[in-house]
């Protein structure tokens, strides 16, 4: 039996049951790859009802504000995932009369989707013919064709999927790539995967070799950038918080926020900030390609300080504001 039987059939019996598993409504299936992406399935889930629930379908999350979808993905980080899926939910209706274009060909067109989730939403609601490779996939195949190239290089990418694309073939190509992620989340694990329980160990090169702990391989990363950033809370007596929106690009676009400083190394290891106050806390907030330090103070006067276009809000409306986590963290660091 060739790989795609096999894992077909595996499938078949064991896969598991997730709620956008039951569906072949592309716009359900898009939420669900965009926020499983960066976010684990325990997780993803919650999220997903709701964000379905409020916004269900691609006409209703077109014609609401961007803030309030912000609101629903608040604690999910990655926040450029919620304003890509509110812009593409746009160019859906501009563009395609609000239907879904149904090869991933097309659907790559459109802002946030990827080979990942174009591939995704193609064989998961349309059939489409295609593997759908993400982490858990490149892990399963760096194994089963003991290939060493580096996972994290465009090129072995391209690779796999031109070899998985095959493997398809002559699938269900639902069946198959669930099949094959499963797979990856939940025998061949990173460190301890279980060859013996596994549909594909006959055709294992790893597991032949004894190679299976050292794939897959990965090129070493470059040094991660470090940002140090300072904010400011007013006294605890004071009821009043001031509060601003990010600009639209960038970190944290669109985001709410309390007034924040960059500042160098050395002010940051004295515990200090350039405006005074009380240093209250600090904490290390890791993002994709950035570590933040973040320390917190408590500013007398702050709201005398020009800090742009504030707003000053109580306590109480902290939740009707989308803040990034890392804001979030602060305000459950502190008396907030
Ligand atoms: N992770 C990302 N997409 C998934 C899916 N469709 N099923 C299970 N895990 C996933």
């Amino acid at each position: 039996m060739g790989i795609g039987s096999k894992v077909e059939e595996w499938y078949h019996q064991n896969g598991r049951q997730l709620p956008w598993r039951d569906t072949y409504d592309p716009y359900q299936i898009w939420i669900a790859e965009v926020i499983l992406q960066q976010t684990r399935i325990e997780q993803g889930v919650g999220y997903f009802y709701k964000f379905i629930e409020r916004f269900p379908n691609v006409q209703e999350l077109a014609s609401a504000e961007l803030d309030e979808v912000l609101k629903y993905w608040e604690g999910l980080g990655y926040y450029s995932r919620a304003r890509n899926l509110h812009a593409a939910a746009g160019q859906l209706v501009d563009q395609y009369a609000g239907n879904f274009p149904e090869h991933h060909s097309e659907l790559v067109k459109l802002k946030g989707i990827g080979p990942y989730t174009s591939r995704a939403i193609g064989s998961f609601a349309f059939a489409n013919p295609t593997g759908v490779i993400d982490g858990n996939v490149l892990r399963v195949m760096s194994r089963v064709l003991g290939d060493s190239s580096p996972i994290n290089q465009q090129k072995t990418r391209k690779n796999f999927q031109e070899i998985i694309d095959q493997w398809v073939e002559g699938q269900n190509s639902r069946a198959f790539n669930h099949g094959i992620m499963d797979i990856g989340a939940t025998i061949c694990t990173p460190r301890k995967p279980g060859c013996m329980i596994c549909p594909l160990v006959g055709s294992c090169v790893a597991y032949d070799k004894g190679l299976t702990q050292l794939l897959p391989y990965k090129e070493k990363k470059l040094k991660r950038s470090q940002k140090y950033l300072q904010f400011f809370l007013p006294e605890p007596t004071i009821p009043k918080l001031p509060i601003r929106q990010r600009p639209k690009e960038g970190i944290w676009g669109g985001l709410w926020e309390i007034p924040n400083v960059e500042v160098d190394l050395e002010l940051w290891k004295k515990k200090e900030s350039s405006y005074g106050g009380n240093y209250l806390t600090e904490f290390k907030h890791i993002l994709t390609h950035l570590d933040l330090h973040i320390q917190v103070f408590e500013l007398k006067g702050i709201e005398k300080i020009d800090w742009g276009e504030v707003q000053f809000i109580s306590k109480e409306e902290i939740p009707k504001f989308a803040f990034s986590k890392a804001v979030l963290k602060i305000f459950d660091k502190t008396v907030y």
